[in-house]
């Protein structure tokens, strides 16, 4: 096979799971003697003058270190040029333009593009800009709202890092008689705060895809003749009437019925810690499955794992499968997104556990 010049980056909000990603994709390159470029700083690298890149091929930076979370490609700063920045002073287009341009300039033959759905939903939106080269996406995010695959990578650590820090949290519960509302991020999909609060066996996780009644929390709380607990929320849920963060909303609402209770907010430490090794068994299985898909020639595919089986499925159908709604940050945007559903075979674990779900499902 002819020698290939392959193009890898990261996009959107980092996780635990890019540098084991990145390196297994390198060791692939280099192993079928095929050029590797790192772009870095995401399409703000790739829209400068000229893109930031770094040659991986003869990469004598230590692998050693590709559990650690980040990416060593970077993914911008807050006030870099990207899709969102660029929707919002009306220069998308010329902004879309200029990647493509940059792309070209580059010629590579393949982009691996490792995003999340935001990400992937934007590779489809504006397909135009990858013309010309093969474009295999690889989905990461902590939210594990991506169709059509069971897992993302960053996911596992991310639920990891929640049930370290709730399982120190509730040695000081016990010590203070008191209970933790611990707030999750995972934006409007319940898998974090779902996957966690089993994981821990919170008394109570409430997510954005069911319904609660406060009144029936704090029944439930009572009920456990415990004084001390974790309660799990996840960062988009709502209370009528109510405003403020959800774990402080909660918090109040527990504390005016007697409750003892703080709430606490393990933040972006769940997009760091070292990777797990599923994490980077699913990050081995992405690299491979998208470098096969490259010798395939396929484009505009994106890995996936279903039941056990690694694969690729076409961006059409990614974006089809799921629940399209608009981009909050892009006018005229959609961002296909998967949820926590009614079936969910860990809802009914939770219900068996005797855990708290709520009440009525969305
Ligand atoms: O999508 C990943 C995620 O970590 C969400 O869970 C969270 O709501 C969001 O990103 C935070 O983003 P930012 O880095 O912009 O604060």
């Amino acid at each position: 096979m002819a020698r290939k010049k392959i193009g890898i980056m990261t996009t959107g909000g980092d996780c635990s799971g890019l540098n084991t990603v990145i390196q297994r994709v390198v060791d692939g390159c280099v192993r079928r003697k095929w050029d590797i470029l790192g772009i870095q700083d995401g399409t703000d690298g790739l829209s400068s003058i000229p893109a930031k890149t770094v040659d991986l091929t003869n990469e004598t930076f230590q692998f050693a270190s590709s559990h650690l979370a980040g990416s060593i490609l970077a993914n911008g700063n807050a006030h870099v040029t990207n899709f969102e920045s660029a929707a919002r002073s009306g220069k998308l287009s010329a902004f879309n333009k200029k990647l493509q341009k940059s792309l070209k300039e580059l010629n590579l033959d393949a982009l691996v593009l490792i995003g999340g759905n935001g990400s992937l939903s934007l590779a489809h939106l504006y397909n135009e800009i990858y013309n010309g080269l093969q474009l295999v996406c690889i989905p990461k995010t902590i939210d594990m709202d991506v169709p059509l695959t069971d897992k993302t990578v960053g996911f596992d650590t991310a639920v990891q890092q929640l049930v370290s820090y709730c399982d120190q949290l509730l040695l000081t519960a016990r010590s203070h008689h008191r209970w933790f509302v611990v707030q999750t991020m995972g934006r409007d999909c319940g898998q974090l705060a779902l996957h966690a609060g089993v994981a821990v066996g919170a008394d109570a996780i409430i997510i954005p895809e069911i319904k609660f009644d406060v009144n029936n929390l704090v029944k439930h709380i009572k009920q456990s003749k415990r004084d001390y607990g974790i309660i799990i929320v996840s960062e988009s849920i709502s209370i009528r009437g109510h405003s403020g963060k959800p774990a402080e909303m909660i918090s109040r609402q527990l504390t005016a019925a007697g409750i003892t209770n703080k709430p606490a907010f393990p933040e972006y430490i769940q997009r760091a810690g070292d990777t797990t090794a599923d994490d980077r068994i699913l990050a081995a299985g992405f690299a491979e499955t998208a470098l096969t898909a490259i010798e395939n020639n396929e484009t505009n595919v994106m890995t996936v794992v279903q039941n056990g089986e690694y694969k690729t499925i076409s961006l059409n159908e990614f974006f089809a499968a799921g629940k399209q709604q608009k981009d909050p940050n892009i006018v005229g945007a959609m961002t296909s997104n998967a949820y926590v559903e009614p079936d969910s075979v860990l809802l009914q674990i939770a219900t068996d556990m005797g855990i708290y779900i709520g009440e009525k499902r969305k």
